[in-house]
């Protein structure tokens, strides 16, 4: 589907002439003294009515589609549910456009005008819709040929702001909300992508065309410079595949000096059948979503750099396929990561913690000192907690804390588990330095405590396991089912914090 158009504008709601005018409800609202008075007038008191006959869709997310005989200027209303008005937030104003969007899109209408009231600052408000209504265009029927195009689809849609001083405000935040939603969209095409299409070798070609047009260096670090380098674990991993292997290094540079802000890490494991240690048939095609974490790290740097954030950041993507064969790494393997620690590999499906072993190394030898990473990496978080939050740990406490309100601030929720050093003798290994995986207890956890043997003293490091959260089993009103872009939005929001606390503390020249 071709872009969005979005534009904000401060007409009255019934002058706008689109097809449809979506206006949201709260519940108990009383539409002859709430702001709909004025369009109820102009809809002869249509919507007072529905109120006395309790049939105005004020349950979260549920629409009505009426005809307005000419009374507005738009031939349809939507009215789409906001649930209680003490309760609406920025994060629900992006999934209610989210399900209005998503309700327009099989119907006749090629141009909108969401009227979406309720929250205190115009700009917020315009970036959550702009957000929600771009989110809400992606489909992931991606590689249908026969799929029915319908005659007219959803081209436009204009916010409604209620006067012109916040419609001024709108216009940058609807440009923002439009621009992390196309990055999201283009992270969810990357984790949509079957493993035969996307190889590590074309992740590492999209994320060199997604640099040169959003404006962020890429290099691609082939087979012969990761041996160079040591990244033995990462190597491993991928020699049972006859794909080779890339890491994708990303560096956005929105600050004068060359210092590295934030490190972005995503696991980028393009396809996982587990190699040697196999999993079963049944649902490893969903394996192909491996690289998330990877796919929402580079949409992060898109955003981020189309956005302009004055903070240099860093992204680095270990990307590989694990795959049996005879060239396979083996249970029992000893691998070197880039650190010069040494693995015993027990299950060569516990991949995705050895390449990312590897990458975190990396970055900090790149200079990175604050580093957060997305990793599709345990079933284990899948039963912890099901697919409504990711699981975060990492330390230091106050890094994590920044972390989780950033993602939490954009509606991705997350919730921290602990990294007790306990934890750490179930990796024990016999013969080497670490064991990849510490047995069936708190895997989401020894696979977090794997990671941290490969963070340095005094670097701050929060990993994100997304497992139950980078793919939406079934749909929801707001989003189709599949991939989600989880993480992305808490990555860039976490990036504009810094921004944010940066331009408050002062220099130390200006501090004499
Ligand atoms: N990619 C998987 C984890 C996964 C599971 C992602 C379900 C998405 C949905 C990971 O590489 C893996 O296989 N983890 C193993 C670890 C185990 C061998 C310790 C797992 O969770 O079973
Ligand atoms: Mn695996
Ligand atoms: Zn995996």
């Amino acid at each position: 589907m071709a872009d969005l158009q979005i534009t904000v504008s401060a007409q009255p709601p019934a002058a706008l002439a689109v097809d449809a005018l979506v206006v949201n409800i709260f519940e108990g609202e009383k539409p002859g003294e709430s702001t709909l008075a004025a369009l109820d007038q102009k809809l002869q008191g249509e919507l007072g009515r529905l109120a006395d006959l309790d049939e105005l869709p004020s349950k979260l997310y549920q629409t009505i589609l009426l005809p307005t005989n000419g009374a507005i200027a738009a031939p349809r209303l939507l009215l789409v549910g906001s649930g209680k008005r003490g309760e609406f937030s920025t994060n629900l104003a992006r999934n209610v456009a989210g399900a209005a969007v998503r309700a327009l899109l099989h119907r006749p209408v090629e141009t909108a005008a969401l009227w979406i009231r309720g929250t205190s600052d115009g700009a917020d408000l315009a970036e959550a819709v702009a957000n929600g209504a771009v989110l809400a265009t992606y489909d992931p029927g991606e590689y249908k040929t026969t799929r029915e195009a319908p005659k007219k689809h959803l081209n436009a849609v204009t916010i409604l702001e209620s006067s012109v001083q916040r419609a001024n405000g709108a216009d940058a935040g609807a440009v923002r909300g439009r621009i992390l939603g196309e990055a999201a969209n283009f992270a969810r095409h990357l984790a949509n992508a079957p493993g035969n299409i996307l190889t590590p070798q074309s992740l590492a070609a999209e994320a060199m065309q997604a640099g040169r047009s959003a404006g962020f260096d890429v290099d691609v670090l082939d087979k012969a410079r990761m041996g160079e380098l040591g990244m033995g674990a990462l190597l491993g991993v991928s020699e049972g595949s006859e794909q080779p292997p890339a890491t994708i290094v990303m560096r956005y540079r929105g600050r004068g000096d060359s210092d590295i802000d934030l490190a972005l890490i995503g696991k980028g494991v393009t396809f996982d059948t587990g190699g040697i240690s196999i999993k079963p048939a049944t649902d490893m095609h969903l394996m192909k979503e491996d690289m998330a974490g990877a796919a929402a790290t580079i949409g992060a740097l898109v955003a981020i750099a189309r956005l302009g954030l004055k903070q240099n950041v860093l992204g680095v993507v270990p990307a590989v396929e694990n795959m049996p064969s005879g060239h396979a790494m083996r249970p029992g393997d000893v691998l070197t990561a880039l650190n010069g620690k040494t693995i015993e590999v027990l299950n060569t499906d516990a991949e995705g913690r050895l390449i990312l072993a590897d990458a975190i190394c990396y970055a900090q030898q790149l200079g990175a000192r604050r580093l957060v990473d997305a990793a599709t990496l345990t079933g284990a978080v899948v039963i912890a907690l099901g697919h409504e939050a990711a699981a975060v740990l990492g330390s230091p406490q106050n890094w994590v804390d920044q972390v989780m309100a950033s993602a939490n601030a954009v509606g991705e929720r997350v919730w921290q588990l602990p990294l007790f050093d306990e934890y750490l003798e179930q990796l024990k290994s016999q013969v080497a330095d670490v064991a990849n995986v510490g047995g069936r207890a708190a895997g989401t956890i020894t696979a977090a405590k794997f990671l941290q043997q490969f963070v340095n003293d005094g670097v701050a490091w929060a990993h994100f396991d997304i497992a139950g959260t980078a793919w939406l089993e079934r749909e929801v009103p707001y989003l189709a089912k599949g991939p989600t872009g989880f993480p992305l939005r808490g990555f860039v929001e976490l990036a504009r914090q810094l921004e944010k606390s940066a331009s408050r503390s002062p220099t130390v020249t200006e501090r004499q």
